[in-house]
């Protein structure tokens, strides 16, 4: 989500999201406090360098530090979060794990503000495209922007397929989750179930989004009964199974292609491999 347009004519920018977050995350309860303070209070300590502008600051390097500011909102008041992450309305004892915010190390990022983000977003239709990953990360931005407006009109919006929206009519905002666990298709044909490496019909829907967030990884992994495939299209080869990081790299290949045909020229992309030490920003 932090890419920025470079004009104004742009149609729409892209992210991708691989599988990083969870890894952040887990990274962050480990933490202890008293541990990586570098900004609270605003104490300065040696470590401390001097700050950038955002748009020369890279954002991605950094670490989550404990803040006692948060959380942005109280998730047994978000509607429509899903039973297994309303972890305190289910009980769930701690708010520690509630409070870290990402500090990178060289600037500070803007604190969230959800009406601002409405503002700007006017009339824009988000997207988040992937695995449960993505459903939770769709939930959050949800939760954060009803925590801000949350007396204003927000409906929801059931498709078949699985495509929920949340919209926020009074700002025409429209988030949308999509589920998909690998991007390309899957399609049941007489042999069973393919994965297409080299498919992806879904994108004719998701081109019509100004923002889209991409997400896949985990399940490619998967095998045994949860693999929700049978056989596998490389081409015109269909294969029983493969390299799981080969068919990975084909199917993001896939999706870049896809991304080229389509209007994106010029926008900003970001893409994260399942590594959090590997980054490559990939500019247009
Ligand atoms: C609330 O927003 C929805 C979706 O944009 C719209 O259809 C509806 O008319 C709005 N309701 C009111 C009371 O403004
Ligand atoms: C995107 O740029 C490429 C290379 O400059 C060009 O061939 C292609 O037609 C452009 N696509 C669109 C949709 O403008």
């Amino acid at each position: 989500m932090g890419t920025t347009k470079q004009n104004n004519t742009l149609p729409f920018q892209i992210v991708i999201l691989l599988g990083i977050t969870s890894f952040l995350t887990l990274n962050a309860v480990q933490h202890q406090p008293g541990h990586h303070h570098r900004r609270q209070g605003g104490v300065i300590n040696k470590f401390m360098r001097p700050k950038l502008e955002l748009k020369q600051c890279n954002i991605f390097q950094g670490q989550w530090v404990w803040d006692p500011s948060y959380p942005m909102y109280d998730s047994s008041k978000c509607p429509g979060i899903r039973k297994e992450f309303d972890c305190q309305k289910y009980g769930r004892p701690d708010k520690y794990y509630l409070k870290f915010r990402w500090q990178p190390d060289h600037c500070d990022l803007p604190r969230f503000d959800g009406v601002e983000f409405l503002k700007r977003m006017a009339g824009k239709k988000i997207m988040y495209v992937g695995d449960s990953l993505s459903l939770n990360n769709w939930q959050s931005l949800v939760c954060l922007l009803h925590a801000a407006v949350p007396n204003s009109n927000i409906t929801q919006q059931q498709t078949i397929g699985g495509i929920k929206s949340w919209i926020f009519g009074d700002y025409g905002v429209s988030i949308i989750s999509y589920p998909s666990n690998y991007l390309v298709d899957i399609e049941s044909e007489q042999i069973g179930r393919v994965l297409k490496l080299n498919s992806l019909k879904d994108g004719n829907i998701w081109k019509d989004t100004d923002v889209l967030i991409f997400n896949t990884w985990l399940w490619w992994t998967v095998k045994g009964p949860k693999q929700s495939w049978d056989y596998i299209q490389d081409g015109t080869m269909i294969l029983k199974d493969m390299n799981r990081m080969d068919a990975y790299r084909k199917a993001l290949t896939t999706l870049a292609n896809w991304w080229t045909r389509v209007e994106c020229n010029g926008s900003d992309g970001l893409f994260k491999g399942d590594d959090a030490c590997e980054r490559i920003n990939i500019r247009r």
